[in-house]
C-alpha cells in the first residue's frame, strides 16, 4: 500500500471557513423547480405545493444559500411575471431552455421555500434583455420595508416585512454568445456599474457579484474579467466562476484530477481580480463567487438526448440535463469541495448547480419518489463538518499519471479544525484507478482524544466505479464505515482505489 503524508499544524490557516461556499442553484430549468422542490399535488406536497420529501433531503444536504432563478433562464425573465395572484401570471415562451414558463412558481415561492429549507436566498438580475430600471425596481420590491411603489405592491402580494435579499448577482454568462443579451466586456462592463450603483442607492446592504467567465475555455477568459473590473470594481464585491468537467472517453485518471485545473482557474481569476486591484490603486478586495460547478456530461447536449431542443415542441418542465451521478463522479465532486475550501480565503461563494434534478445531488420523479445520487454524499459531509478555521496541509503523494495534467499527487486532501468543538475534520481522495493508500495524518499542535466519524464513499466489491444510485435501486451508493488507526497525534486512514473519505477526529490544544 502506498503512503502519502499529511502534516497539519493548527497554527498555519488559510482564513475561516465560509459558509456560502457550500452553496447550491435552483434555475427554472427542465424539473428543478417543477417536480422538483414543488408540485402541487403530489402525495408528499404541501399546502403550497413544496415537495417535503425533496425539502427533507435538501436539509440533510445541507446547502447555506441557494441562487435563483438562473442562469440562463435569467437573461430573459421578467420578474414581476412571477409575483401576485398565480391565476393571473402570464404563461411565457423561455428561449434560454425552449421551455413553457407557467410562472406558477416566483418570487415571494422561493423566498418562502428558503425559509422553510433555511437557506439565505442568492438572486440574479436579468441583464440579457433588461437593465438598471428594472434590477433597481427588484431591490425595492424585495428589499424596501414599504411606502413606495414596489414595496407596497410586495406587501399587498402578501409579504408585509421585506425579503432582506443580501446577495445578487448582476446577470448570467453574458460572455456566452448563447446567452440571450450577450455583451462584449466593454458593454458589460458599464451596465454592470451602472446597474449595481442603482441597486445600492436602492440598498446600500446589498453584495453584488459581476459576471466573470462561463468557463476557462472561453476565448475571453482573463480579458473579460479584467474589463469588467476596469469598469466595476468599486461597486463589486465578487467576480463569478463557472465551471463543469465531465469523463472524456474513459479517461478517468484526467477526470479525476480534474481539481487541478479547478486551482488553477480560480488562482489564474484571484490574479487577474489583483491586477486590477493593484494598477487602479483600490484598497477594497475582490473576492470570487463560484456560482455554478459541477459534473455536467454535456455530450447529450441538444441532440440524442435532448429531442425537444432539436423537435422545437415547447413544452412545460421538460426532463433536461438529468445526469445520473456514479462512484467515480462522486469522488470528483469531494476534490472540487477540497480545492474550494482551500482556496477558501478568495472563494467566498459557491454554488453547486443544480438543486434538483438537473445536474444534481437530488432527484425525483412527478408522482413519485426523491433520492439521493451520489454526489449527494461529499457535499453533505462536507458542508457539515467544515466549520472554523481552513487548515493549510502539507501532503506529501507518491504521483499518478494523467493524460490531461501529466503526472498528479494520488491523494488529494483539506482539512478544517473548530476549536469551539474541539473537532478537526480531514477530507481525503484517493484518485488512483488501481492502488490502495494509506493516509497518514500527522497533528501538530493538537492532540487527537478519539474519533468522532469515520466515513468513506468507494467502489463497491464488484469492481464497478461506475455504479449509481437509481430509482430502482436509490441506496446502492452510500457512505460506509472506515477502519481509522489512531495514533498519539493524529491517524491512518486507508484509501482503496478511487475512494472519497471524511474522518473527524476529537482534538484538543497539545
Ligand atoms: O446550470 C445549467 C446552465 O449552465 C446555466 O443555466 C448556465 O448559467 C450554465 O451555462
Amino acid at each position: 500500500m502506498a503512503r502519502t503524508s499529511i502534516v497539519i499544524d493548527r497554527d498555519f490557516t488559510i482564513g475561516d471557513v465560509p459558509r456560502r461556499l457550500f452553496g447550491s442553484f435552483v434555475e427554472h430549468m427542465g424539473r428543478c423547480v417543477y417536480t422538483g422542490i414543488y408540485e402541487p399535488g403530489h402525495p408528499e406536497a404541501d399546502e403550497r405545493g413544496f415537495r417535503r420529501d425533496v425539502l427533507a433531503l435538501v436539509k440533510e444536504l445541507g446547502p447555506t444559500v441557494v441562487r435563483y432563478p438562473g442562469g440562463n433562464f435569467v437573461s430573459g425573465y421578467l420578474w414581476e411575471d412571477g409575483v401576485g395572484p398565480v391565476e393571473d401570471r402570464p404563461r411565457r415562451l423561455d428561449g434560454a431552455w425552449h421551455t413553457i414558463e407557467t410562472n406558477a412558481f416566483g418570487l415571494h415561492e422561493f423566498v418562502e421555500w428558503a425559509r422553510e429549507a433555511d437557506v439565505e436566498v442568492m438572486e440574479a438580475v436579468n441583464l440579457g434583455t433588461r437593465g438598471v430600471e428594472e434590477a433597481r425596481a427588484l431591490v425595492e420590491y424585495a428589499n424596501h420595508p414599504g411606502g413606495t411603489y414596489w414595496s407596497d405592491l410586495r406587501r399587498r402580494n402578501g409579504a408585509a416585512e421585506p425579503f432582506d435579499i443580501r446577495l445578487w448577482c448582476l446577470g448570467n454568462e453574458l460572455d456566452g454568445p448563447w446567452q440571450i443579451g450577450h455583451k462584449t466586456a466593454h458593454e458589460y462592463g458599464r451596465l454592470a456599474q451602472e446597474t449595481a450603483k442603482a441597486m445600492r442607492f436602492v440598498d446600500p446592504t446589498i453584495e453584488l457579484v459581476a459576471v466573470g467567465s462561463s468557463n476557462r475555455q472561453m476565448p475571453t477568459f482573463g480579458s473579460w474579467e479584467h474589463t469588467v473590473l476596469t469598469h466595476a470594481y468599486d461597486e463589486v464585491d465578487y467576480v463569478s466562476m463557472h465551471a463543469y468537467y465531465q469523463e472524456h472517453d474513459g479517461d478517468a485518471a484526467s477526470f479525476l484530477a480534474e481539481a487541478v485545473d479547478m486551482d488553477e482557474f480560480i488562482e489564474g481569476v484571484v490574479s487577474t481580480i489583483d491586477a486590477v486591484r493593484a494598477a487602479g490603486k483600490h484598497r477594497k478586495r475582490v473576492d470570487i463567487s463560484f456560482d455554478e460547478w459541477n459534473v455536467w456530461y454535456q455530450h447529450g447536449l441538444e441532440t440524442d438526448d435532448q429531442p425537444h431542443l432539436v423537435s422545437r415542441q415547447w413544452r412545460e418542465h421538460p426532463r433536461l440535463i438529468e445526469d445520473t451521478y456514479n462512484v467515480t463522479d462522486a469522488v470528483v465532486v469531494g476534490t472540487f469541495l477540497h480545492s474550494l475550501l482551500r482556496h477558501g480565503d478568495r472563494v467566498r461563494i459557491a454554488n453547486q448547480a443544480q438543486l434538483v434534478n438537473v445536474i444534481a445531488p437530488i432527484r425525483s420523479e412527478e408522482g413519485g419518489p426523491a433520492w439521493r445520487q451520489t454526489i449527494f454524499w461529499p457535499f453533505a459531509r462536507i458542508a457539515e463538518h467544515a466549520r472554523g478555521r481552513i487548515l493549510r496541509l502539507a501532503v506529501d503523494a507518491p504521483r499518478v499519471p494523467t493524460a490531461k495534467f501529466g503526472d498528479v499527487p494520488a491523494v488529494d486532501a483539506a482539512a478544517t479544525w473548530d476549536e469551539e468543538t474541539g473537532r478537526v475534520a480531514v477530507f481525503v481522495a484517493n484518485r488512483s484507478l488501481d492502488e490502495s493508500h494509506e493516509a497518514v495524518v500527522d497533528l501538530r499542535g493538537l492532540s487527537v482524544t478519539g474519533v468522532r466519524s469515520a466515513e468513506m464513499i468507494r467502489v463497491p466489491d464488484d469492481g464497478d466505479r461506475r455504479t449509481a444510485n437509481t430509482q430502482a435501486e436509490p441506496d446502492r451508493v452510500g457512505l460506509v464505515p472506515v477502519e481509522v488507526q489512531l495514533e498519539d497525534d493524529g491517524c491512518r486512514i486507508p484509501l482503496p482505489p478511487i475512494s472519497w473519505a471524511v474522518v473527524v477526529l476529537d482534538v484538543e490544544r497539545a
